[in-house]
């Protein structure tokens, strides 16, 4: 395990970098900026691409050896047991769209395990961190998860995958059953945000299928940080190379399972 003054180092500098690729990401929404597509509907922006260079080339400089794994270049190997997971600008649908609803979210890894997030969303100017075993916290303040039960009474949310009109596993079915049973399901569009959000006791639970590392590593350890419980969707241990998210305050979890359970049960194969 890294020393706590090592830790300090990193969260330091990641949330320098998360921070300057936030004021980069507030000056260029609603400007002209070149987009590509990925995918049918799934987007890239020179200003993601802008992004993600400014903080791997600022984590490299610090932490030399050290692993990426970022969205838009993939992985590079370095010569340490650590591994930076970055999602340069979350909710780039959004961002492209004019939709001020967006962020930067930065984790890392030792070993395996996700040890450090940060999450920064611009436009609010709120920078959620945590450190494992150190507690979660909003600008420097500790946040903790709801405590809102039943499902009836919890706002949730949720996305939907970039390939939702080509393949059956869509999530359509799990928000039918979500919606029915919730006092409210979002759809915002930014998934880090979504998890940062429930470690924050703004949202009380989080689902979502066939997401990549990068949206949920920094928002993972955000939610446990906070006293909150993430699992698949099976109930069992979640990894962040899962598909299958299941994010919530504990105290809806039983629920939220139950209502996923019976959407896979009615979903043909
Ligand atoms: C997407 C967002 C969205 C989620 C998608 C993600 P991107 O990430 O987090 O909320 O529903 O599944 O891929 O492409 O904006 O970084
Ligand atoms: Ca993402
Ligand atoms: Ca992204």
């Amino acid at each position: 395990m890294p020393t706590e003054q090592e830790l300090e180092q990193f969260l330091k500098t990641a949330k320098a970098a998360a921070q300057e690729a936030g004021r980069l990401q507030k000056s260029r929404l609603w400007s002209d900026f070149a987009v590509d597509f990925k995918g049918e509907i799934d987007l890239v922006t020179e200003v993601d691409r802008a992004c993600e260079e400014l903080i791997v080339s600022q984590l490299a400089a610090a932490f030399p050896g050290h692993s990426f794994l970022a969205e838009e270049e993939g992985f590079q190997r370095g010569d340490s047991p650590y591994k930076w997971i970055i999602d340069p600008l979350d909710g780039t649908t959004n961002f492209a769209h004019g939709f001020p609803w967006f962020c930067v979210s930065i984790a890392l890894e030792f070993q395996g395990a996700v040890v450090l997030g940060v999450i920064y969303h611009c436009m609010m100017d709120e920078l959620f961190t945590a450190v494992k075993g150190g507690g979660a916290f909003l600008n420097g303040r500790p946040i903790r998860v709801s405590s809102r039960s039943p499902l009836r009474r919890a706002l949730v949310a949720t996305g939907f995958p970039y390939d939702v009109a080509r393949d059956n596993e869509n999530n359509f079915g799990n928000f039918v059953e979500l919606q029915l049973a919730a006092r409210g399901v979002r759809r915002a569009g930014a998934a880090a945000l979504d998890l940062a959000y429930v470690a924050a006791g703004r949202l009380d639970g989080y689902w979502e299928v066939k997401l990549k590392p990068w949206d949920v590593a920094a928002g993972t350890l955000l939610v446990t940080e906070a006293g909150g419980r993430v699992t698949n969707q099976g109930g069992e241990g979640y990894t962040v190379y899962d598909h299958r998210i299941l994010a919530s305050n504990g105290a809806i979890h039983d629920e939220m399972l139950e209502a996923l359970t019976r959407a896979r049960a009615a979903r043909p194969d």
